[in-house]
């Protein structure tokens, strides 16, 4: 099976399974987000359309998937290049929200977003409403003007923060969350598996808009 039609195959089920968990949450409603989207798009006010609610649903699932994946697998191989950086979590002198920033930045999940819609300036230079601009997140959290030595993994750099959940209007949704897991995960892993170490020659996904691994071999003992 190609892969574009793989995908088409995925969304369709995947429409079938929100479509059938909304029945699922409509005959039985739950203190949950479905529940209280159902809320909405059922009083019909035109504010969330059935259609927009199923493609939300699937937003929300594969938009915290694979980009907090390879959150994880970027940020371990960080570790597995540098281990001193995993010995700094691990012994808690750098806090696991401040490596996880420093992740994001470093070897960004998402490298790049898009805007289209309205009349702007970058640069300078103007932009029409109906001008698609592509914004290089990863490009961004690599510049020199705003982190200092930029390709130093330095999680406790005071330059602030990532572009790598973009920003504005569509910020990420799901921020805080990926943040959270990552924060978690990593100590976790770290503690777990004292020994973690690289166990052959990883291979990067042959990806645009997301940056992550096809394999990353690991050793634990
Ligand atoms: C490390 C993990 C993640 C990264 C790097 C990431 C990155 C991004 C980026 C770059 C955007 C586009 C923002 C823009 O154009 O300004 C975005 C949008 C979005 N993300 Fe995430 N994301 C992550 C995790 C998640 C999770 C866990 C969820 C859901 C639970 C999620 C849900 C969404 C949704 C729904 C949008 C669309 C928001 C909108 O258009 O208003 N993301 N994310």
């Amino acid at each position: 099976m190609s892969a574009l039609a793989a995908i088409n195959a995925a969304a369709v089920e995947l429409l079938a399974y929100f479509t059938a968990l909304a029945g699922r949450r409509r005959a039985d409603p739950r203190d949950d987000l479905l529940s209280d989207l159902l809320a909405v798009s059922d009083a019909d006010d035109g504010r969330l359309t059935q259609a927009e609610l199923l493609h939300n649903l699937t937003l929300l699932l594969v938009a915290g998937f694979e980009t907090t994946t390879n959150l994880l697998g970027n940020g371990l191989q960080v570790i597995l290049q540098d281990p001193p950086a995993g010995d700094a979590v691990r012994d808690g002198s750098v806090p696991p929200s401040a490596f996880v920033e420093e992740v994001l930045r470093f070897d960004s999940p998402v490298q790049l977003t898009s805007r289209v819609g309205y009349d702007t300036k970058v640069g300078g230079v103007p932009v029409s409403a109906r001008t698609g601009v592509v914004t290089l997140l990863g490009a961004g959290n690599r510049d020199p003007r705003r982190f200092a030595n930029p390709a130093r993994f330095d999680p406790m750099r005071p330059d602030g923060g990532p572009l790598s959940f973009g920003g504005g209007a569509h910020f990420c949704i799901g921020a805080a969350l990926a943040r959270l897991e990552g924060a978690v995960a990593f100590p976790r892993l770290l503690s777990r598996f004292p020994k973690i170490s690289a166990a052959g020659e990883p291979t990067r996904r042959d990806t645009l808009v997301l940056r992550g691994f096809d394999a990353l071999p690991v050793t634990v003992a």
